[in-house]
């Protein structure tokens, strides 16, 4: 597999793996609706790699688009980034999401199926496991949708199971990412996130670089060592050569696979404010407020299957993750331009 078809790829997520996959010396197109991403994301992953994704302007709602591309090109694999992800947002505009996750990924698949190109790399969430009995979880644990982003990742895992039963052909890995955070280590791409962010981490970047007053700290009454929620944050970095293994995996060993990408390790967020404070040398003014609703107290991952089954670790700990995030904040206080 050396021709990748990657949706969403000038995104946070995206942008990283292109970068990755282009040093693999993979041959990369992108597409992208840049509904959620600027094209000089990818430009800036080019001028790292020194190398050329060929970059398409297209909406998986788009079905003529989508046809013309794949009868006009040859790809081995789809990694299917493209979505929209904000839990809010899901909540308010159901159909929003419904219709743009869900239309898209059947859109994609059927164009992917009329090309027979049956390769295909899906970008799900630990919010599958809806508010966790326990953790660290592992991919057998019963899953559930507790907001309207959250339906759309566990039907489109769904879907995606019912075309490998209907034709097992299809190679599927489904890839339950946990916290993606921190930037590559060039500082050059990163999380851009549009107006005031949602996720702890863009949060407190913009905290220290004086954007925002003080962090809200959303809860300190959880059953945790110090009361704050827990989380599984991953390195952007590290999740992206995930994909990358999950591709050999595909190849090596075709059908159906499901793994979470995290480190398997919790920390609160009085840890994340503690880590970024010493990565960064900065002062993070927080207060302590009620627990944000729909909130799980802890989610980490088992990551014992995909360490073993994709040969992959993680590297970078939290406070590289802490450090990286602070540096492409520093080096682009206004995200890209
Ligand atoms: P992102 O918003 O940075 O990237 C998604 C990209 O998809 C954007 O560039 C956006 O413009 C594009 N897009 C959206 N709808 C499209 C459409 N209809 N047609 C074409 N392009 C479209 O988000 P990200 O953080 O890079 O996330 C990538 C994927 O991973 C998403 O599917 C997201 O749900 C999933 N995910 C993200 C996280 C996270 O914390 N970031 C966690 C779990 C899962
Ligand atoms: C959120 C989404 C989840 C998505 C994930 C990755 C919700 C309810 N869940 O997860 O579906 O897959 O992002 O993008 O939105 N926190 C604060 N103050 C803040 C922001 C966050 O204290 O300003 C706390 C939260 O309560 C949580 C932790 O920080 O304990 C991490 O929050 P966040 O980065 O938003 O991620 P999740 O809530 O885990």
């Amino acid at each position: 597999m050396k021709n990748i078809l990657v949706t969403g790829g000038t995104g946070f997520i995206g942008s990283h793996t292109v970068l990755e996959l282009l040093i693999q010396n993979y041959r990369v197109t992108v597409i992208d609706n840049l509904s959620n991403s600027k094209l000089e994301s990818l430009k800036r992953v080019e001028k790292l790699t020194r190398k050329n994704a060929h970059f398409e302007h297209i909406d998986l709602l788009d079905v003529k688009a989508l046809e013309l591309l794949f009868q006009s090109s040859h790809f081995d694999a789809v990694i299917h980034f493209a979505g929209l992800k904000a839990v809010g947002e899901s909540v308010e505009q159901p159909l929003k999401y419904y219709k743009n996750n869900i239309s898209g990924t059947v859109n994609l698949c059927e164009a992917m199926n009329k090309a027979g190109i049956k390769n295909l790399v899906f970008s799900s969430s630990a919010t599958v496991y809806g508010d966790p009995d326990s953790s660290p979880i592992p991919e057998k644990s019963p899953l559930k949708a507790v907001n309207p982003y959250g339906r759309t990742k566990l039907t489109i895992e769904y879907i995606l199971r019912e075309l490998h039963t209907s034709d097992n052909s299809w190679n599927v890995a489904l890839l339950r990412y946990f916290n993606p955070v921190g930037a590559h280590e060039s500082g050059e791409i990163g999380e851009d996130p549009n107006g005031i962010p949602n996720n702890l981490m863009p949060f407190i970047t913009q905290v220290a670089i004086g954007k925002l007053k003080e962090l809200n700290v959303f809860g300190g009454d959880y059953p945790t060592h110090d009361g704050t929620g827990i989380r599984d944050y991953i390195h952007v970095s590290d999740l992206a050569a995930g994909h990358i293994r999950a591709l050999k995996k595909l190849e090596e060993k075709p059908g159906l696979v499901v793994y979470n990408l995290g480190t398997g390790k919790g920390s609160s967020v009085m840890d994340v404010i503690k880590a970024f404070e010493k990565a960064s040398g900065k002062k993070i003014p927080y207060k302590i407020t009620p627990r944000r609703p729909g909130d799980a107290a802890v989610c980490y991952a088992d990551v014992s299957k995909a360490n073993q089954e994709l040969n992959w670790q993680t590297k970078r700990d939290l406070e590289d993750m802490c450090r990286d995030a602070w540096n492409w904040q520093q080096k682009n206080p206004n995200g890209y331009p």
